[in-house]
């Protein structure tokens, strides 16, 4: 059905094609439930694993991004997704960048975004999650980022995030810190090796308390390239990581710099900054994922994103180290069809390779 509908979809602003494809998507949600389920089904036990305490069903997951506010949960589980990761939502509910902010690079299978963290805020997710009840059925992810506001920096910053985690945690399977957002006037992240020890200070006292003792992972930025991956930033940011005991990583967030597309210049200048996702990430993401698994030995599980598009794209993540993998810009080119696609491609490999389970995959190629 995707297929006829994407030229319509592709003719509107990426932006107002997601808010269409997210209201059709809630009225199916609402008014036929059961409508969705039979068509994208498709489990088979090799898929399952268990992490952290918490079965997976499989390892396709929808990645932050997509559903900010928490509002499709149950459709998202319907078509198939392992597990749902929600937000990016901030402490205070932020309005975005000026529109337009969202643009596809179909010569790259890409988007280019720079949306600025728009959401309602976690005090009106808890509050949607706390009504949706606790029937939920795969694991969900909810993903914590800094409010959007240049005013909210340092000390400020680090209540904001605590205030999330405080209202969010008790709802999630686990938590995502989305650590590439601005933390200085002079643009370093929580990224930077410092900051992100305060900050993992900070949610490490607060996890600890009856409740929120849920797994705490911590999503990345790309590499600078396929090739520059390690550099002591890196291994700075895992050793910070480790001290506190972090529960996994999210590798990776959309890269800021335009490497490698073939989108010509002009164009590219004439949409202006975001950041890049999509096919021209993958590799890139790979890398990344493949060293995070050999710097931790395996024992940190890693999810893997950027440019997962079909099977191939996935299990190369999965044999790299990832235990799951996400997708957000694939859904836009080839619509919710392609999860129960790789889910059916990630059995035929299991099974040719001679693997009874996912988890036999998982980092054989590092
Ligand atoms: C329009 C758009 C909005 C996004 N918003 C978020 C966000 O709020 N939080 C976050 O952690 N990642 C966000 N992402 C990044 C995705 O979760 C993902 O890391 C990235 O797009 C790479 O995956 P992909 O190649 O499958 O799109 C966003 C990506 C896009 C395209």
């Amino acid at each position: 059905m995707y297929r006829f509908l994407r030229p319509l979809l592709f003719r509107m602003d990426a932006e107002r094609a997601h808010d269409i494809s997210l209201r059709a998507a809630t009225l199916v949600q609402n008014v036929a439930p059961s409508f969705i389920e039979p068509q994208y089904h498709y489990e088979d036990e090799r898929l399952k694993q268990r992490l952290w305490g918490t079965v997976f069903p499989n390892p396709v997951g929808l990645a932050a991004g997509v559903d900010k506010n928490a509002k499709l949960v149950p459709f998202w589980e319907a078509v198939g997704f392992g597990f749902v990761e929600v937000g990016s939502v901030s402490a205070m509910a932020a309005s975005g960048n000026p529109k337009p902010r969202a643009f596809r690079l179909p010569d790259d299978r890409a988007l280019l975004n720079r949306m600025g963290l728009n959401n309602e805020g976690a005090a009106s997710m808890a509050e949607r999650l706390e009504a949706g009840g606790n029937d939920r059925t795969r694991p969900l992810g909810i993903n914590l980022v800094k409010t959007h506001d240049p005013g909210v920096m340092g000390e400020a910053a680090l209540e904001d995030f605590r205030e999330s985690f405080r209202l969010l945690a008790p709802h999630a399977s686990y938590v995502v810190l989305n650590v590439s957002c601005p933390n200085t006037s002079d643009g370093k992240t929580f990224e930077e090796p410092h900051a992100l020890d305060e900050l993992l200070s900070t949610i490490f006292s607060e996890q600890k308390a009856p409740g929120l003792e849920i797994p705490v992972l911590v999503k990345l930025s790309p590499p600078v390239s396929e090739r520059v991956i390690f550099d002591t930033w890196t291994e700075d940011i895992i050793s910070v990581a480790q001290a506190y005991g972090v529960h996994g990583f999210v590798v990776s967030n959309t890269a800021s710099d335009r490497k490698g597309l073939d989108t010509p210049q002009s164009t590219l200048d004439a949409l202006g900054d975001g950041g890049i996702s999509g096919a021209p990430l993958a590799d890139r993401a790979t890398c990344l994922v493949r060293y995070l698994y050999r710097a931790t030995d395996g024992e940190v599980p890693i999810i893997g994103v950027g440019g997962v598009r079909d099977a191939a794209s996935a299990y190369e993540k999965i044999q790299a180290g990832a235990s799951l993998v996400q997708l957000y810009t694939a859904l836009v080119y080839e619509g919710p069809g392609l999860v129960k696609r790789i889910k059916e491609g990630l059995v035929k490999r299991l099974r040719e390779d001679g693997h009874v389970s996912i988890e036999d995959a998982v980092g054989e190629k590092t």
